[in-house]
């Protein structure tokens, strides 16, 4: 195996190990103080990061690029987990592996043919996956499920914090985990906090994306036990 591909196996092992967990989502985190935000999260027992990358277009949002990776990547050892909430995701993922991205989703919304995408994401070290909006039929992505690492199925419309959880994305969590092996990542983001996290881990979710219900509270260690707790209570996935 490329060293590549066997960075791609490391950090799907570790994935794969620590699941299910939670991942901050750097959205509305403190920018100003972003190391010691970092510091803060990594003493809260945080085993990997959530970027979130917004083009405006894509997503009426817009947020940061490959030089916050590059810094975060200077700074911390956590697994980069990136968002790629952008219309051209091929003109850019290959530069966010290269800035220190781990792993990287993208839309099938915005790359519908995204086989090629994949591969070449995967073949520079980093794990692949495809993101998709509760407004997207499954039917879209289900073909290249077998292509990803990682679903990362969206629980609100991407582009914003804060808002309500959308229960779709438990219908899809339960079809992709009844009907894909144990290998396949399961993500979910958006209005994840500790009255949703029994539902989506119960229904198959390995990464539970995390904002508000932990970049809102003024200790992110109380916050972190918190979701563990509200979610360590009801075991490994059922098919509930
Ligand atoms: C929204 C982002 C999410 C968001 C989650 O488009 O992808 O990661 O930051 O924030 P909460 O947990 O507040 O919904």
């Amino acid at each position: 195996m490329s060293q590549n591909g066997s960075r791609v196996e490391q950090t799907l092992e570790l994935f794969r190990g620590i699941r299910p967990t939670v991942l901050p989502s750097l959205l509305l985190c403190d920018f100003a103080n972003l190391q010691r935000e970092v510091q803060r999260l990594e003493e809260a027992g945080v085993e990997a990061l959530h970027l979130v990358v917004m083009d405006g277009h894509f997503v009426p949002n817009l947020t940061y690029v490959m030089p916050i990776v590059e810094s975060l990547r200077k700074i911390t050892t956590l697994k980069l987990d990136v968002h790629l909430m952008i219309s051209s995701p091929k003109n850019y993922a290959p530069a966010f592996v290269q800035a220190g991205a781990d792993m990287i989703t993208f839309h099938i919304e915005a790359e519908p043919q995204p086989s090629r995408l994949l591969n070449e994401i995967r073949s520079m070290g980093a794990a692949a996956g495809l993101a998709i909006n509760p407004s997207t039929p499954m039917e879209n992505l289900l073909p290249f499920v077998k292509e990803c690492d990682v679903v990362l199925v969206m629980s609100v419309q991407a582009g914003f914090g804060g808002q309500a959880f959308n229960p779709i994305a438990l219908e899809r969590l339960k079809e992709l985990r009844n009907n894909y092996g144990s290998e396949l990542l399961l993500e979910v983001d958006g209005g994840v906090n500790c009255q949703s996290t029994p539902a989506v881990t119960s229904h198959g979710a390995d990464l539970l994306v995390v904002g508000s219900a932990i970049f809102r509270e003024a200790d992110y260690c109380q916050a972190m036990t918190r979701l563990r707790c509200s979610f360590k209570s009801f075991g490994t996935p059922t098919d509930a």
